[in-house]
């Protein structure tokens, strides 16, 4: 792990449902700085646990913006051991041991003030989701639909909070809640009741996979661009006594001599190192593309797979879809062909609100750069004509 961690102090608990409490920490002053974060972010958590360390993310459901006290929400997962651990154990004055934020599941800064937000949580979901609603009201003026899935009244995480910034923006918040236990599982057309101006409003998802799977599915057949979907999954890294010995034989795959790496705009070639990931390669050569956890669980590395073959190792941070559409995650791919690599760390694929911009801004001068030469070569013909 190449990702800072620093011991914290857990300041407060609060037990938030029966299955769910929330944590305050403290940071000490002299790391304040690095602690700065965008609503959204998580934390990564490291505990030890028999004769070795685990590691668990955690999104902050505090907001930066409003100066809150850093805060995360833990909701027990049947026969998980961080989650249940946590909160048996965890109490106030504990230190624990935490990352520095992380995390691409943050607002776009540069999105036009009209553009709608739609926020969809399900669960302990609402994490990273109530701290990217507060922002967005505090930063923006943009229109926020918030809909909030759980199986009944009593595991809703956040009720008083979520109800309570409702009432102070009434013409700017909509907030819809779904119990499974009134109406069965959410479906389709409650989705696309909400829905309106699909083609500027971002649309950002975490919860359990069915339910992102059907707010995914049920955007896509609205003829929502999967550039303006943001998706955080919640899923642990497999712990070291839970790890699989990789499927194929990585020694006998085919390699290019170099591949190339989109990033911030520019196409960089990398001298492929065998044995090594495609991260690893591109930091042997001074690159740094966004990574954290180097697990594969996190996404942070999420690169577009323009042209060639890769294979990854593990993958949790993607789904099936992700996969298809040509999503790979640095940190766990090595090429898997001889033919050309061409990846593309600004991809727009995977909705990493900095990167669609970068891409954007690529594709611009591009076509920029094409207008101009155009242009010149128009002039020219015109001149010879003329004399
Ligand atoms: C970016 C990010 C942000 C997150 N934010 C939050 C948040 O705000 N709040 C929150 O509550 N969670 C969050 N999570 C999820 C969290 O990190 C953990 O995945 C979750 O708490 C479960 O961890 P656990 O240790 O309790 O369960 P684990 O021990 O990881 O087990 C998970 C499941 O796998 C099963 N399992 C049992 N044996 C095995 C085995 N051999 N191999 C694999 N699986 C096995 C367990 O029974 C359990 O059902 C986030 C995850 C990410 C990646
Ligand atoms: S750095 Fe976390 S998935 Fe690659």
């Amino acid at each position: 792990m190449s990702v800072a961690f620093h011991e914290l102090k857990v300041s407060s608990v609060i037990r938030e449902t029966p299955e769910c409490s929330s944590f305050e920490l403290s940071v000490p002053t002299e790391l304040q700085a690095a602690y700065r974060y965008k609503a959204g972010q998580h934390l990564t958590f490291e505990l030890p646990w028999d004769d070795f360390k685990v590691n668990r993310c955690y999104s902050l459901a505090s907001c930066p913006d409003l100066g809150e006290t850093l805060k995360i929400a833990v909701k027990r997962v049947a026969g998980g051991r961080v989650s249940n651990w946590m909160n048996d154990n965890l109490k106030a004055g504990d230190l624990i041991r935490a990352s520095v934020p992380e995390g691409r599941f943050v607002l776009d800064p540069e999105t036009r003030a009209g553009a709608p937000l739609f926020l969809f949580a399900g669960g302990s979901g609402i994490t990273p989701v109530i701290a990217l609603l507060k922002s967005a009201l505090t930063k923006t003026k943009r229109s926020v639909a918030l809909l909030y899935a759980n199986q009944d009244r009593s595991s809703v995480i956040y009720n008083e909070e979520i109800d309570r910034i409702a009432a102070e923006h009434p013409d700017r918040v909509l907030v819809r809640h779904h119990l499974d236990s009134e109406g069965g599982y959410l479906r389709p057309d409650e989705i696309r009741a909400l829905l309106h101006h699909t083609d500027i409003a971002e649309f950002y998802i975490c919860g359990p996979e069915p339910f992102m799977e059907l707010i995914e599915q049920t955007l896509d057949e609205a003829g929502v661009h999967d550039e303006l979907v943001y998706i955080e999954r919640f899923v642990s890294p497999a712990d070291p006594d839970r790890v699989e010995a990789d499927a194929i034989d990585v020694a006998s795959l085919e390699a290019p001599e170099a591949f190339s790496l989109w990033l911030n705009g520019r196409s960089r070639t990398v001298p492929y190192l065998a044995g090594k990931t495609l991260l690893q390669c591109a930091q042997a050569a001074g690159l740094q593309p966004a990574h954290s956890c180097e697990s594969g669980y996190c996404g942070s590395c999420m690169a577009h797979v323009n042209t060639g073959k890769v294979h990854m190792r593990t993958h949790e941070a993607l789904s099936e879809r992700d996969i298809a559409r040509g999503v790979a995650l640095l940190c766990q791919s090595i090429p898997a062909s001889s033919e050309p690599l061409e990846l593309d760390s600004d991809s727009t694929s995977f909705r990493a609100a900095s990167a669609v911009k970068s891409s954007y801004s690529k594709r611009a001068s591009q076509l920029a750069a094409v207008a101009v030469f155009a242009f010149m070569l128009a002039g020219t013909l015109i001149l010879r004509l003329v004399h």
